[in-house]
């Protein structure tokens, strides 16, 4: 959204607070031997305290609060009580809800206790890049060389991008304009980021797969090629200069 008067920050950086709270305090509370169920309602629990509402949960009938993504699941898990978390897994939640008309999206991936099965590197890199994305946005850049730096900084690290996902304007609701902010160059995109808009800004760094694909269950995502798959995704406010990292307070990058 564009951000026209002080009120309209405001709701932006208060939500984006809660959604950055909720995601740090479920990511600590994530345990070996607890099912993703249990650590979904005690997000649940989080955003209902602040008011705020899940945003998949009310605006797309999504049955959990967050999307809690484990292993080979690249996004929009289901939280299950099946589903126990085990030492070494690689686990994304990603936190989108509402609050006084305003929009927030975040997540981040992580390796949960030792990282047994060295997932780490694939974690680092999606971080270091959607940092190094971040601080090359400003008013006037082009969407595309966004994505020709992430997609080139991948590569770097010796990995692929998800090529059918993408970041997205944020703000009067979950998805606005522009819609298709991704991690790779599309030459013919002409859109350029827009001062004092509000965009999420994500990653898909992949060891294998570069398209998503969908499971019978109508909402988990896997890649075409199997691997793993890491996202890490922030609310920021485009400015002049660097952009001000509204869900900072998810601390993803610590
Ligand atoms: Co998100
Ligand atoms: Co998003």
């Amino acid at each position: 959204m564009s951000i026209t008067k002080e009120s309209e920050l405001i709701g932006m950086k208060k939500i984006s607070e809660v959604v950055g709270t909720t995601l740090k305090l479920m990511r600590e509370y994530a345990k070996v031997g607890m099912s993703t169920k249990e650590l979904d309602e005690y997000g649940g629990n989080i955003l209902k305290s602040y008011g705020a509402k899940s945003a998949p949960y009310e605006a797309y009938g999504f049955p959990g609060y967050s999307c809690i993504s484990v292993n080979e699941e690249v996004a929009h898990g289901i939280p299950s009580e099946k589903k126990i978390l085990k030492e070494g897994d690689l686990i994304n939640i990603d936190v989108s809800a509402e609050l006084n008309g305003f929009w927030s999206d975040n997540g981040g991936s992580f390796v949960l206790g030792k990282d047994i099965h060295n997932h780490q590197p694939l974690v680092d890199a999606s971080k270091q890049i959607l940092y190094k994305a971040i601080q090359n946005i400003k008013g006037g850049v082009k969407i595309s060389e966004i994505g020709y730096l992430i997609e080139t900084e991948a590569k770097k690290s010796g990995f692929k991008v998800i090529k059918n996902l993408a970041g997205h304007g944020v703000g009067r609701s979950l998805h606005e304009e522009p819609d298709n902010i991704l991690n790779y160059r599309v030459r013919t995109n002409r859109k350029r980021f827009k001062k004092n808009t509000t965009v999420a800004i994500e990653t898909f760094i992949s060891t294998n797969s570069t398209i998503a694909v969908g499971l019978n269950d109508g909402w988990t995502l896997v890649g075409n090629k199997g691997g793993y798959v890491t996202q890490h995704e922030q609310t920021i406010l485009i400015t002049d200069n660097s952009p001000v990292i509204l869900t900072e307070s998810n601390g993803i990058w610590n």
